[in-house]
């Protein structure tokens, strides 16, 4: 750290109510609080007595590579839900060594014969999705996704273990964890909230379902369910309360955030209709041309771009925090130990100071030439030791669903002054319906 850094206090940013500070501003719309104090303030903004908002590309990277090691992310997030209260603790909020021993357990199972098949198991579980659908017919795309976006997640990671009213019962059960918001707030942990209520009653169903599920014979078998074996013969060994939080943690971390990829994506195509023609017109031809496979996302580089350029400007994961375990420096500023850092994906992706016309959807931004952005600008699976275990399989899933179903309809977005991003766990697409036309 240099000696010439100015102390935490001179760090501009919004002085916020006398006894609450920004809690209001930021309970209200985050999106639109932290994209002001980004504009207003510049790269370290002073969010709070002990939180600072990073928006400099080159601090993000420093904070998620460089310095990784410095910044506990098991003290950040169990402050949204500690283990008492039933939110799990595995290898997504875990530290150093314990996180180093997850990690490398789970890692070779997400290789590239994961990928493969993620390819091969989207092909017939969008084929089940989209024979429901009849042109003229409205549905909720939120709704008729996440099935299918739970049923990969758990038929990849798990082997085909869950039956469809498993795979039902376990979407109601972690949609009250999913709701969590990001609220600055914390409440004594024996303060009993409804929500808090909600995911304890939760957590104790999806343990009874995933001791079931650890115990079956697809965990014995490194072809049927790669993630489960490896997580169930790990060296070491888990128990079954780690366990339990693995599994509920990969459902959790690959489902809704698959899902909010697809149908954001779809409705940035339902707004521009003559991007739509492009994905259709490729994933026509892919589709016909190339088996269900690899080889089949191999020949979908435009709605490849597509995905990229939608995963910029919905993120799913839109805000990422970490505390400073020692005293850093960044802009200049001292960041003293214990000071809870952010960054912000809806932040940095959207920042004009980066992207031109960072507002406009545009995938050609991701075709081969294009000018590439600094790093630290665009990170929708994060950056460094702690990037996205799942982020190949997540776009293999996004980019293969997407072509599939705007080769057969063209969506038209049903009142469409009703979509919202929510700012939750990740950034729901709210109010999304849509009626499916025949080209
Ligand atoms: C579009 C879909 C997805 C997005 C946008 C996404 C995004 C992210 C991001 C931003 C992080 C890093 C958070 C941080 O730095 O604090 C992360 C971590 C993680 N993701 Fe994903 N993810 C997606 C899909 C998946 C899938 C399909 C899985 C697995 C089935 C998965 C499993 C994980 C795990 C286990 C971690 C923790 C990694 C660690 O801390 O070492 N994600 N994800």
């Amino acid at each position: 750290m240099t000696t010439a850094a100015s102390p935490f206090t001179d760090i501009p940013g919004p002085g916020g109510d006398k006894y609450l500070g920004n809690l209001h501003a930021f309970s209200t719309d985050p999106l639109a609080f932290l994209t002001a104090c980004s504009r207003r303030y510049g790269d370290v903004v002073r969010l709070g007595a002990h939180n600072v908002l990073l928006t400099s590309p080159g601090d993000v990277e420093r904070m998620l590579v460089d310095r990784n090691a410095k910044f506990s992310k098991a003290s950040a997030d169990t402050r949204r839900g500690s283990r008492r209260q039933g939110f799990p603790r595995s290898t997504m909020n875990s530290d150093g060594a314990e996180w180093q021993a997850k990690r490398h357990r789970m890692q070779p199972a997400f290789g590239r014969t994961l990928s493969t098949r993620a390819a091969e198991v989207v092909d017939a579980q969008g084929e089940r999705m989209l024979a429901g659908w009849r042109p003229g017919s409205p549905r909720t795309l939120q709704d008729d996704v996440s099935v299918l976006t739970l049923r990969l997640v758990t038929s990849l990671m798990f082997g085909d273990e869950f039956s469809d009213e498993d795979t039902a019962e376990i979407a109601r059960l972690v949609a009250p964890i999913m709701d969590l918001s990001t609220s600055p707030v914390l409440l004594p942990e024996w303060v009993p909230t409804p929500r808090k209520l909600r995911i304890r009653r939760s957590m104790a169903r999806v343990d009874r379902t995933l001791h079931a599920l650890a115990t079956s014979p697809a965990a014995a078998d490194p072809e049927r369910a790669p993630v489960l074996h490896a997580l169930v013969h790990g060296d070491p060994e888990p128990s079954p309360a780690e366990l339990r939080d693995e599994l509920a943690t990969l459902i959790m971390a690959g489902f809704e955030t698959t899902n909010d990829a697809v149908v954001w994506t779809s409705v940035l195509l339902a707004r521009h209709p003559e991007i739509a023609e492009r994905v259709r017109a490729e994933a026509t031809t892919a589709f016909a041309a190339t088996p269900a496979g690899l080889a089949r996302m191999e020949a979908l580089p435009y709605t490849h771009a597509v995905v990229r350029e939608s995963l910029r400007l919905y993120s799913p994961v839109w805000l990422t925090s970490r505390d400073a375990t020692e005293d850093m420096e960044f802009g200049g500023h001292l960041i003293p130990a214990g000071t809870t850092v952010t960054v912000s994906q809806w932040v940095n992706h959207r920042d004009p100071r980066y992207w031109d016309d960072a507002e406009t959807f545009r995938p050609e931004r991701w075709l081969p030439g294009a000018p590439s952005a600094p790093r630290g600008s665009y990170f929708p699976f994060g950056l460094g030791p702690r990037v996205c275990i799942g982020a190949a399989v997540a776009t293999t899933e996004t980019v293969h669903i997407v072509a599939d179903i705007w080769r057969r309809f063209r969506l038209e977005l049903h009142r469409p002054e009703r979509i919202t991003p929510r700012p939750a766990l990740a950034l729901q697409p709210m109010g999304v319906e849509v009626i499916p036309r025949e080209w």
